[in-house]
């Protein structure tokens, strides 16, 4: 623990679930932080993993109080101040979530969380330590910086009402035609297109056809939302939407499903001739003919083409999630914010969130 913490504050790492009472006040301090700031701090899958005991994870827990045999913390009175939750799933990165009570802040506890986080993941020679915040917020951006992390990632959520934004029509490449997924039939010529098309994106780009099948497998799986465009028979590009059942996406109303562009992808050599636009276009034209209203997707901020045609598809930012970690080597020092694509994060990030891209 770092010898700058303001106030009598002590860590302990557990590996392994969370005792039950832990797990509650880690909880109510995300609820706390999640009132104060209107943006939760921890996502689904940190939440889940509290009390998971397969969960690869360590959670580090600042409390107010004299220092903890860190060994044994469960069954501590002490006043919770500060949860860190560490991925360590990866043998490259440490996945981050922290949250530090509202009323405790700006006295060392998230310096004393990274600091460790940051032991945690020298461990392992190489790893690389990544925090995920959420909702972008300053006293994220200032906490990263003070302690020389930068961003090296940024996640757009986008929605658009499409009874306000009615879709274009979809103008094709003349001789291309659409038609829909045929499951057991597609998968390859899908995964070869969207290899090409997301051969700069290290998750979306290595979906092999198991992990599609994995896919059609999901409840929500509709081929009637998967469209294909091809020409003379070879794929050129999909759109590929999904239906979120109410409660289950952000942006939409109370019980109100929400519809996502789940992925578009369109192969490099079909690239610049609109199908991008004219995908998006139909996907929103599917949702729309299945009655929704409101529909998302999420994309990184650096896909400057993927933005812009949202944007004229009438698409607004909602929300923005931010992944610091270390400089890379050789970038400016401390601070400077850069934007990259870096690895895809499947569990702390929202659903699936780069494939909208
Ligand atoms: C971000 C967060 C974890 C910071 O927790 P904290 O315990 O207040 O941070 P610390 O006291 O350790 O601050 C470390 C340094 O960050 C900077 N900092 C933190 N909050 C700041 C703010 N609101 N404005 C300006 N600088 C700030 C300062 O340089 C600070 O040092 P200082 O207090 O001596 O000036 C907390 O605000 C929080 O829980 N936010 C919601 C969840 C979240 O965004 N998590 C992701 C964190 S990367």
């Amino acid at each position: 623990m770092p010898s700058d913490i303001g106030v009598p504050t002590s860590l302990a790492a557990v590996d392994g679930p969370l005792p039950p009472q832990q797990a509650d006040a880690v909880r109510a301090l995300h609820h706390a932080a999640a009132r104060h700031d209107r943006v939760p701090p921890l996502s689904e899958q940190p939440l889940l993993w509290l009390s998971d005991d397969e969960a690869p994870v360590v959670h580090l827990l600042a409390s107010l109080g004299p220092e903890q045999d860190a060994a044994a913390p469960a069954g501590t009175d002490a006043p919770l101040v500060g949860y860190a939750q560490l991925d360590v799933g990866s043998s490259t990165t440490v996945r981050a979530e922290l949250v530090v009570d509202p009323a405790h802040r700006r006295r060392g506890v998230a310096r004393a969380l990274l600091a460790r986080a940051a032991q945690e993941a020298e461990r392992v020679p190489g790893r690389r330590l990544q925090v995920w915040a959420h909702g972008d917020l300053p006293a994220a951006r200032a906490t990263a910086k003070a302690v020389g992390m930068v961003v090296v990632r940024e996640l757009l959520r986008m929605a658009v009402d499409v009874t306000e934004h009615p879709p274009a029509p979809a103008r094709l490449p003349q001789g291309v035609e659409v038609r829909a997924f045929v499951p057991g039939q597609d998968e390859e010529a899908w995964r070869r297109v969207n290899a090409r098309a997301f051969a700069h994106h290290p998750e979306q780009g290595r979906m092999t056809s198991a992990d599609l099948r994995a896919r059609e497998a999901e409840p929500w799986f509709d081929p009637a939302g998967f469209l294909l465009a091809e020409r003379d028979g070879r794929l050129l590009g999909s759109v590929w939407t999904k239906v979120h059942p109410p409660g289950d996406a952000p942006d939409g109303a109370p019980g109100e499903e929400v519809g996502e562009i789940y992925v578009v992808g369109v192969d490099p050599l079909a690239q610049g001739l609109g199908m991008g636009r004219a995908l998006t276009s139909l996907g929103l034209a599917h949702l729309r003919d299945r009655g929704l209203r409101t529909v998302i997707l999420y994309t990184g901020a650096e896909n400057a083409v993927a933005v812009h045609t949202y944007e004229r598809a009438g698409f607004t930012r909602t929300a923005v999630d931010v992944m610091f970690g270390p400089p890379a080597a050789g970038s400016p020092p401390h601070g400077t914010p850069l934007v990259q694509v870096n690895e895809h994060d499947t569990t702390s990030s929202p659903d699936d969130a780069t494939m909208g891209t």
